[in-house]
């Protein structure tokens, strides 16, 4: 397939997880791909897993040097950025009465900061080159609705589906289309995290919450990353061009909006 031939891609936190399997399927379309990640060696070894048209880059989405300096690495690169994934992001969990200033900051920053710099320096590139571009955010099916133990991580979703309407308003102007996808429970190293605070807040045996989250979800099972490549091959191809400010859910049934 050669849906995304020649184009040129910064996904971000791309070391692991979700954002690696979206490049493996950005690659298999084509395009060549800028692993972005706070995790270097991390990047580096995702880069080279993943074969020749894949290269590392450092980018901590809270700097905003770090910002201007991955965009300036993917244009001199590849001469330009064609598509941004805004994947990078941070999950906690606790009751209200015991939520943090600094996990509170550092949610914002990375998970809503972080997706709007992002979005602001990928559109300043794009719209200086002329050829329009397409940027996908991660929010997630936290970002519905809130949860009695996941606040701040809701409620930074929340703010990342309202961020993709505006922007997506705003730039299409310059041919820049701005999309969401909310995924519900995608097993993988991220979850095992989730599974351990739950296991710490809920007093449960490690495993348990991932085995009933999965049995919860419509479809029968927890997702997997490789579930959601087609949506985000989808909305960075041209078959999506008439396409903005959306959030889809691809969450096996979880969330009905
Ligand atoms: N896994 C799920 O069940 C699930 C569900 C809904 C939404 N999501 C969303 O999907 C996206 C990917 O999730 P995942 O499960 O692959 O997460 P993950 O934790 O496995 O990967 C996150 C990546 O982001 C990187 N990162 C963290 N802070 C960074 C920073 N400041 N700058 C740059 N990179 C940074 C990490 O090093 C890591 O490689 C996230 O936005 C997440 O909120 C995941």
């Amino acid at each position: 397939m050669n849906r995304l031939k020649g184009k040129s891609a910064l996904i971000t936190g791309a070391a692991r997880g979700i954002g690696k399997a979206f490049a493996q399927a950005y690659l298999d379309e084509g395009a060549t791909v800028a692993i972005a990640d706070i995790n270097l060696d991390g990047a580096k070894a995702a880069a080279e897993d993943l074969g020749a048209r894949a290269y590392a880059v450092s980018l901590d989405v809270t700097d905003q040097a770090s910002i201007d300096a991955a965009i300036r690495a993917v244009e001199t690169r590849t001469g330009g950025l064609d598509i941004l994934i805004n994947n990078a992001a941070l999950f906690d969990l606790a009751p209200i009465v015991e939520i943090t200033r600094e996990s509170y900051d550092r949610l914002f920053q990375i998970n809503v900061s972080g997706t709007l710099f992002m979005m602001q320096a990928a559109a300043r590139s794009m719209i200086a080159r002329g050829k329009g571009g397409k940027i996908i955010n991660m929010a997630s099916q936290a970002g519905r609705r809130g949860e009695a133990l996941v606040g701040v991580y809701c409620a930074t979703k929340a703010a990342v589906i309202s961020l993709t309407q505006s922007a997506g308003l705003d730039l299409i102007r310059h041919g820049i289309n701005v999309n969401a996808i909310a995924p519900g429970v995608v097993d993988g190293e991220h979850w095992d995290g989730v599974d351990a605070l739950f296991a710490k807040y809920e007093n449960r045996p490690l495993g348990e919450k991932k085995r009933l989250v999965g049995e919860a979800v419509p479809y029968g099972r927890m997702g997997t990353a490789r579930d959601l490549t087609g949506m985000a091959v989808f909305l960075a191809s041209s078959e999506a061009d008439y396409i903005l400010a959306q959030t889809y859910n691809v969450d096996g049934g979880n969330w009905m909006s």
